[in-house]
């Protein structure tokens, strides 16, 4: 569907025509003045400059060729604004044209495009971590929005599997358990099925061998040699990474699952690995990957730069491959395998310079095709609720089963308090709000910026929470099955200037969605339906809804909540979370 700024600008640039003038004037805008209207067009001040009369003279010629139908008010003021207020039939015509259309009229713009969403970003062996809620939460959220969208969107976790920590556990392990066949280097047979550690044993493992590095230059030296071994591919070694990954990736999964994170691809750094060799000796044949101090660099400096941009180190003096390498390695993969016209990455900002130095390279050796977009969306970071850095009681990183676990606790007290629910949907309902509580505290942010984590507000039902979002909606949803059936009735003009906010507010949905994904914001639709939720709860307040003897009038009623109803549970939806039945 047309959105109501593009269908209002084409009228008034036909009146600016009709009435003598370029219609290019006729640009229409949300009003910043709704005491006054809701719309105006400011297009007679400039074209009074080009035709050499007075604006207000302009504005009030084109504002008689406006069709009043179309308008409650049509108001040509000094200087020469024209004012707008929409008409009740036009509206309900447009309400009506997004309740019958698919996905409410919003357009599908993606549709035969493909986007890979590089987001999660785990690191296999390590657990979860605080710092990995952001890039889950708002991952999810924009791959949902593109695929909202009609963009076929992938969504690939992209595991940290390849790097140092491996290398330490197998390091640390040889030292524990010398006698496994995997160090023995003459060991033709098959290597056990049984992994030699389980998850608690991991969980010890790799702190331990992460604190020895930091003191012991030896054991250090060891693991970075096991790394490297191991992507040379080390039978014994690689044996052990296959272990490690049965072992670590259900747990992970297990996480993402109660976040509501769900990824199309489980690729790791590990499988760019195949990659590497052809396109290193490719970058090197061209010129790009030159020697420096022993390591192989790809120069990514340009003339305009105003920071040094330092060159992408592709292979280090150890021969190691890196971050870098393994990322540039992976678009090899993406390319080939996905073709995507864009790929979209969702990590901490603090990697914004890495991004900005593999994006050069990519696009210097074409490694990445010239119309392939390539985004980087940094975010900032979540802090405790006095604005430090989030840390557990004795100083360490909090684990991010642990925050979950202190929101879904906190927020089943409150269920279980105030009776909300039979025993038997306890937990179903209290999973839906803190997940609300924890993604909507998250998300309402910009993602670039850095957010306190405020266990008790993000929670609360009142105020600007996902639980004041979720009880709204169920608010509405009771109100709809005391009704009964409700999906076909027919939207209506509005009763009131309350069902007319409210219906101003669900035309707003597509422009909302439409800037979310342009400039990566799941914040706007946070604040969309928080505006959104606030009218229908004032229209509620304010009007008698079942108790509406009319009963044309109350179906009217009935529809536009529905509407609403379902506007905010898409909306959700695409923010990542979902509405218990009460609340
Ligand atoms: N594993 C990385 C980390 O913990 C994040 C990976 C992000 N994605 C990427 N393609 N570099 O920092």
């Amino acid at each position: 569907m047309e959105k109501i700024l593009d269908i209002i600008t084409k009228k008034m640039q036909q009146a600016f025509a009709e009435a003598g003038y370029d219609p290019a004037f006729g640009r229409v805008t949300v009003s910043n003045r709704p005491d006054l209207c809701e719309y105006q067009c400011n297009g007679a001040l400039s074209a009074a400059k080009q035709y050499k009369c007075p604006p207000i003279q302009i504005a009030k010629a084109v504002a008689e060729r406006l069709d009043a139908a179309d308008y409650d008010l049509v108001d040509a003021v000094m200087p020469g604004f024209i004012n707008l207020k929409l008409s009740g039939a036009f509206l309900c015509k447009y309400l009506e044209g997004m309740r019958t259309a698919g996905d409410f009229g919003v357009e599908k713009t993606g549709s035969g495009k493909t986007i890979v969403v590089d987001y999660g970003g785990a690191n296999v062996a390590k657990p979860l971590h605080i710092g990995h809620l952001r890039p889950a939460i708002i991952g999810e959220s924009l791959k949902r929005l593109y695929q909202f969208f009609g963009y076929n969107a992938i969504g690939d976790v992209h595991l940290g599997d390849w790097g140092l920590q491996m290398g330490l556990i197998i390091a640390e392990l040889q030292d524990r358990q010398p006698e496994l066949p995997y160090f023995d280097p003459g060991f033709t047979g098959e290597y056990p099925a049984q992994p030699p550690f389980t998850l608690s044993d991991l969980e010890e493992i790799y702190p331990a061998a992460s604190a020895r590095k930091k003191t012991d230059p030896e054991f250090a030296q060891r693991a970075h040699t096991a790394t490297f071994a191991l992507q040379q591919g080390n039978r014994g070694y690689r044996a052990i990474w296959r272990h490690i990954m049965n072992v670590s990736l259900p747990d992970l999964r297990r996480i993402y699952d109660s976040l509501d994170v769900h990824f199309e691809k489980w690729l790791g750094e590990s499988d760019a690995d195949p990659y590497i060799p052809a396109m290193i000796a490719d970058l090197k044949a061209r010129g790009f990957a030159v020697e420096s101090e022993g390591a192989l660099v790809f120069p990514v400096a340009e003339d305009t730069d105003k920071k040094e941009v330092p060159p992408c180190i592709l292979v280090k003096s150890d021969g190691a491959a890196i971050y870098a390498t393994t990322d540039l390695a992976t678009m090899v993969q993406r390319m080939r395998d996905w073709n995507p016209d864009k790929i979209l990455y969702v990590t901490d900002k603090r990697q914004s310079l890495h991004f900005e130095q593999i994006f050069r390279a990519a696009r210097k050796s074409g490694i990445v095709k010239p119309e392939t977009e390539l985004e980087h969306v940094g975010h900032g970071t979540m802090n405790g609720a006095d604005g430090k850095p989030f840390k557990t009681r004795d100083g360490g990183v909090l684990r991010l089963e642990s925050l979950i676990a202190d929101m879904t606790d906190f927020v089943r007290a409150k269920v279980v308090e105030n009776r909300i629910v039979e025993d038997s949907e306890v937990e179903d309902t209290t999973h839906r709000i803190a997940l609300a509580a924890l993604k909507y505290g998250d998300l309402s942010n910009q993602p670039t910026k850095d957010y306190n984590f405020d266990l008790e507000r993000f929670a609360a039902f009142e105020g600007n929470t996902g639980p004041y979002i979720l009880y709204t909606i169920v608010r509405i949803k009771s109100i709809l099955a005391k009704y009964g059936a409700w999906e076909t009735l027919p939207i209506q003009e509005p009763a009131n200037d309350y069902a007319k906010d409210l219906m101003l507010s669900v035309t707003k949905l597509a422009p909302t969605l439409e800037a979310a994904l342009k400039t990566s914001s799941p914040n706007l639709i946070c604040a969309y339906i928080y505006e959104l939720a606030g009218f229908v709860n004032k229209f509620y307040h304010e009007t008698r809804i079942l108790g509406e003897e009319n009963e044309t009038l109350k179906a009217g009623y009935i529809a536009l909540i529905g509407l609403a109803k379902n506007i905010l549970e898409l909306c959700i939806g695409l923010l990542g979370f979902s509405a218990p039945e009460k609340m």
